[in-house]
């Protein structure tokens, strides 16, 4: 079975490279110009994924459009293209809306756009966890994001150094600047956490600061979204703590319920972790939903992967696991680093070198300060097969929903 179609209502330089792109993913993407074209559509029997909307200079005609897309007997997720300016003006209305619709801003590129549309249609078969309503109250309605639910993504190999936070950094840069998705990225490598320096974000409240000071003086404790700090780059950046003293605050439960909650706002959090198993970080395992095992090609670092794959095993998340392979251009056969460790590779990052070292500098992830290095690349296409897996993941478990295909055109790293 093919995809979903797309309708795509925006004007018409707009929609010639929107439908382009679409159809090179393998959508069927109909352009729509009246609403008449749209009732055609709708009563032929095509299921349609989402339409792309201009929600801003026809807004008459979008309005009329939006209300065929949620008659009595169909609910259709809309994503409306906006100015920056003309979401500040919707963001008043944003309550009333479908809980799927969602807000695009220009100027943008058909690519990221494409992207967006990937996980709203990846979110319209994701099953809801019962983890609280989607909507946000319209007080603290952020921009673009008042509809999402991430997916969690923790970064863990129990040995040090094999790129957990290289990878934390950069997949969450990509997915963010590459993909157009909004992330969370999360430091919860509580001893020698670095994602804020390494990212040139000075003096961040941390959420042991933030708890420490709403315990004191007899508030609730903040969301994560409140403490966290904007980078430049997109990213919400999310430190747990500065010093490994005096962190008796983060009761394991109350930051995976954190953790948790922060899920609406955001396509992905992506959460780099410590080298141990301490009760922290089993319960973030637990309220994981993939958990990525950067490895190295050495015999240490196969060795602490096995080691996790058992423990995962007794923990009961055994299911979550993938491999990374960092440094994967150093010879060793990843067929046999597969069947080492007894996981598939998700992909391969190859060594950049002192890219990173020279990012870190800029106070910038590899993958926007060098977007056309090769290990750049690596990244996106981690980024974009873990959208991928998610999908079919939540394809799976919702049988009575149609199955796409997804990444027909995606590359694969030169294996090594
Ligand atoms: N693909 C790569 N190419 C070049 N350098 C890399 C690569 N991956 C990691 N590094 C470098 O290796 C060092 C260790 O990486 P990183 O800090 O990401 O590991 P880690 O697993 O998070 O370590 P820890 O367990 O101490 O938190 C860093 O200096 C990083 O820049
Ligand atoms: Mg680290």
């Amino acid at each position: 079975m093919g995809r979903q179609a797309i309708v795509v209502a925006l004007p018409r330089d707009e929609q010639v490279a929107v439908i382009r792109e679409l159809t090179e993913a393998g959508f069927e993407a109909l352009p729509v110009t009246t609403p008449q074209d749209l009732e055609t559509i709708l009563n032929g029997r095509r299921e349609i994924g989402v339409a792309i909307l201009d929600g801003e200079s026809d807004f008459d005609r979008s309005l009329e459009f939006y209300s065929l897309l949620h008659d009595s007997d169909r609910d259709i997720p809309a994503l409306m293209v906006v100015s920056p300016r003309a979401l500040d003006r919707l963001a008043g209305a944003a309550t009333k809306a479908n809980i799927d619709d969602e807000f695009f801003t220009r100027p943008y590129s058909t690519d990221s756009l494409r992207w967006r549309i990937e996980a709203m249609l990846i979110r319209s078969v994701t099953i809801d966890d019962g983890s609280g309503p989607i909507l946000q109250s319209s007080g603290d309605f952020e921009s673009e994001s008042w509809s999402k639910r991430a997916t969690i993504v923790s970064i863990f190999n129990p040995k040090g150094g094999v790129g957990k936070t290289t990878t934390a950094l950069n997949l969450a840069a990509a997915l963010q600047v590459r993909l157009g998705l909004k992330v969370m990225l999360v430091d919860a490598d509580t001893v020698t956490g670095h994602i804020a320096t390494s990212l040139g974000l000075e003096s961040v409240t941390t959420v042991v600061d933030a708890w420490t000071d709403d315990v004191e003086e007899g508030r609730a404790e903040r969301s994560l979204i409140d403490i966290a700090t904007q980078h430049a780059n997109g990213l919400t950046v999310c430190v747990l703590t500065a010093s490994p003293l005096n962190t008796e605050i983060l009761v394991p439960e109350q930051v995976g319920d954190a953790i948790r909650a922060a899920r609406r706002g955001f396509d992905f959090i992506i959460v780099d972790m410590h080298p141990s198993y301490s009760p922290l970080n089993q319960t973030i395992f637990e309220r994981s939903d993939r958990i990525l095992v950067p490895v190295t090609p050495d015999v240490p670092a196969l060795r602490a992967a096995v080691q996790m794959r058992d423990v995962a095993q007794e923990l009961g998340v055994r299911d979550k696991l993938a491999l990374v392979v960092n440094r994967a251009n150093s010879g060793v056969s990843v067929a046999d680093m597969e069947r080492t460790v007894g996981m598939p590779a998700l992909a391969l990052i190859r060594s950049g070198g002192l890219l990173f070292v020279r990012a870190a500098n800029e106070g910038r992830s590899v993958v926007e300060q060098y977007p056309k290095e090769k290990v750049t690349e690596d990244f996106e296409i981690l980024a974009q097969k873990l959208v991928g897996t998610e999908f079919q993941a939540a394809e799976k478990g919702a049988a009575a929903k149609p199955a796409f295909r997804i990444f027909n055109r995606s590359k694969e790293p030169a294996r090594a």
